[in-house]
């Protein structure tokens, strides 16, 4: 499997905190003029990725293995459309995603058995660092209860089968040579900053 230089991607449960992260990074980017940093997220903003947010959001109903269709025709524009992904990894910019591949394999592998969703997403480069943040669903459940409105994969009995899934596919990247590393996001968004900050930092595009 093929490998992006300068590829970063944060995968974990609903509410284990990637998103903030990726706040935090853009806080901490504005500060540093290299390298140039483009944070990003799937599903995107795109047409396919606000088609599958109102899947999400209960406002349109689609089958699961049309989900992990459309999740991985949303992947392959993120990718490879212009200023898209590979684009601005190749020209030199460090780019973090919120969610990747592993999202589908997971999500996608517990609504629809592994083998569709792993079919669909054997096209797609590995990135260079994958960011695992590992949290008890108990405790990303109680982060995600003040939320108004729950999306169709956020209850605690799908979240217990996302984390066993997320530790029993996060060796799948090994032999593509990408550093895989697990964070322990029950610490405070502070603490699990640093932990993320020091993973990216031995990237090598920080040492150019
Ligand atoms: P978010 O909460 O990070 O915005 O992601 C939206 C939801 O979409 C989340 O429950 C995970 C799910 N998802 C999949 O099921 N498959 C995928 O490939 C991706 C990228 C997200």
């Amino acid at each position: 499997m093929k490998l992006i230089p300068n590829f970063v991607v944060l995968e974990g449960g609903d509410g284990s905190g990637t998103t903030s992260q990726i706040s935090l990074l853009k806080d901490h980017f504005e500060k540093i003029p290299n390298p140039a940093f483009f944070p990003t997220f799937e599903p995107t903003d795109g047409q396919i990725g606000r088609l599958i947010r109102a899947a999400l959001k209960k406002e349109i109903f689609l089958k699961p293995d049309t989900m992990a269709m459309l999740f991985t025709a949303d992947r392959n524009e993120h990718l490879y459309s212009q200023n898209g992904i590979i684009e601005r990894c190749t020209r030199g910019e460090l780019v973090v995603c919120d969610r990747y591949v592993l999202s589908s394999l997971v999500y996608q592998g517990i609504e629809c058995g592994d083998e569709v969703p792993l079919a669909l997403n054997s096209r797609f480069p590995a990135p260079e660092l994958l960011l695992y943040f590992d949290l008890e669903p108990a405790i990303a459940f109680e982060r995600l209860k003040s939320r108004q409105s729950h999306e169709i994969y956020e209850y605690p009995e799908f979240q217990a089968k996302v984390r066993e899934k997320y530790l029993a596919l996060l060796g799948i990247y090994r032999e593509s040579g990408a550093r895989i590393e697990v964070i322990d996001a029950s610490k405070t968004q502070q603490e699990v900053f640093s932990r993320v900050w020091s993973a990216l930092s031995k990237m090598p595009i920080f040492k150019q």
